[in-house]
């Protein structure tokens, strides 16, 4: 794939696709990242003589007109990140958004409405992908998190017009290959969550590549059940024990080192601050419930780190939303953060749990990358191709 350096944007119409899906309360964004990050891209179109105008989603309106998701309501954040007017055009195509991209001057950028109010935008329609083409001379797409999707503002504007990566997009795929394409070993992956079954093509996926593969949160207590230890209460797949066994049996064959917690938080109670214990993980009682892994496991996970050259995250440890449960998550969290600082150990973080709990660690600034996508890296992590990557390449 191409980038902004090797394009002549000067005087060119730049049609920009961007993840500005952002979290919104009463119609106010309550978390601003995604739109921070595009700044960049939108930047350096403009300073190579570019006029730009978004393209993007908002929520899922599944091709209706939904008011409540016009990224009308983004614009003044946009403004804002970027310090320069913003021009809302109320249709994605067509006249609304030609009068509006005509009407912009300046480094005025032209924001067009969601995309998604179009049903020909997540069938990759074609003809929806030349009316857009028709408003712009180039394509560049800085859209990692929605790349999973093949849609006609992603995959199908690829093919209409001279393409490239933005600056986030560039970014995300460069820490990506570092992490799991060509990374420097060991490469350690920490993978948590509640369910072995949402994850399952990711940790056949990652068993294969990487050296150490340290599962934590619900998901480890179906491995518990699966190597038949009793989890009480605890959430566990039991269905899913012998698919487990089956990870464990690919993972040995391919030289992953599997880390399980080896004592564990448990509890009566699912809510925080819930009276708890810390007993070896073959150890819960029948009427107790695991709520994070135990310090021997974050000790352990600790020595990983401080072999490893390469962290790959995604998932939390434990009940991280529920304190005290969140301890293994945290100290995991600044663990990495502090070898990353050291200069020891490159990390990466995506999946927006993941990205909530490195916050709350205050680990996350210290991460080497905190990829902004959700779903679009976890397809990545399953050794998925994405959609509007591969149209990228041609
Ligand atoms: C996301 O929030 O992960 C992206 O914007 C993609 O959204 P989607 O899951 O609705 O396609």
């Amino acid at each position: 794939w191409k980038t902004l350096d090797d394009m002549d944007l000067s005087g060119k119409t730049v049609l920009t696709r961007v993840d500005i899906n952002v979290p919104m309360e009463n119609g106010v964004v309550t978390d601003a990242t995604r739109i921070e990050k595009i700044v960049p891209t939108v930047k350096d179109i403009q300073a190579k003589g570019g006029r730009v105008v978004l393209l993007a989603h908002f929520d899922r309106p599944k091709g209706k007109v939904v008011p409540e998701m016009s990224l009308g309501h983004v614009k003044d954040a946009l403004a804002a990140a970027l310090g320069s007017p913003v021009v809302f055009a109320t249709d994605c195509i067509g006249e609304p958004a030609k009068a509006a991209i005509a009407s912009a001057s300046g480094d005025a950028v032209v924001l067009l409405e969601n995309t998604r109010f179009h049903a020909g935008e997540e069938k990759n329609d074609e003809a929806l992908a030349r009316e857009m083409a028709a408003l712009g001379d180039v394509f560049v797409n800085d859209a990692f998190s929605a790349a999973h999707r093949a849609h006609a503002s992603t995959a199908g504007l690829a093919h209409l017009l001279p393409s490239a990566a933005g600056r986030l997009m560039a970014a995300e795929l460069k820490a990506l290959e570092a992490a799991l394409g060509t990374p420097v070993r060991p490469v350690v992956a920490v993978v948590g969550g509640a369910k072995v079954s949402t994850k399952l093509d990711l940790l056949g996926n990652l068993v294969t590549k990487v050296d150490h593969l340290v599962i934590g949160g619900g998901m480890a207590n179906t491995f518990l059940v699966a190597q038949g230890i009793e989890v009480g209460k605890s959430l566990a797949e039991r269905d899913m024990a012998d698919t487990a066994r089956e990870i464990l049996a690919k993972a040995a064959a391919a030289g992953c080192t599997i880390h399980l917690p080896v004592d564990v938080v448990v509890a009566r109670d699912f809510k925080a601050h819930a009276a708890h214990e810390t007993v070896a993980a073959n150890a819960c009682p029948a009427d107790a419930m695991i709520l994070d892994a135990g310090p021997r496991s974050v000790a352990a996970i600790e020595a990983v780190f401080a072999q490893a050259k390469t962290l790959i995250w995604n998932g939390p440890l434990g009940a991280f939303e529920l304190e005290p449960f969140d301890a293994a998550t945290n100290a995991a969290a600044r663990a990495a953060a502090a070898a990353t600082k050291a200069g020891t150990l490159v990390s990466v973080a995506g999946g927006g749990d993941t990205v909530a709990a490195l916050n709350k660690a205050g680990a996350a600034d210290d991460f080497s990358f905190i990829s902004t996508a959700g779903g679009a890296f976890l397809e990545w992590m399953e050794g998925k191709e994405l959609p509007g990557v591969a149209a990228l390449n041609g």
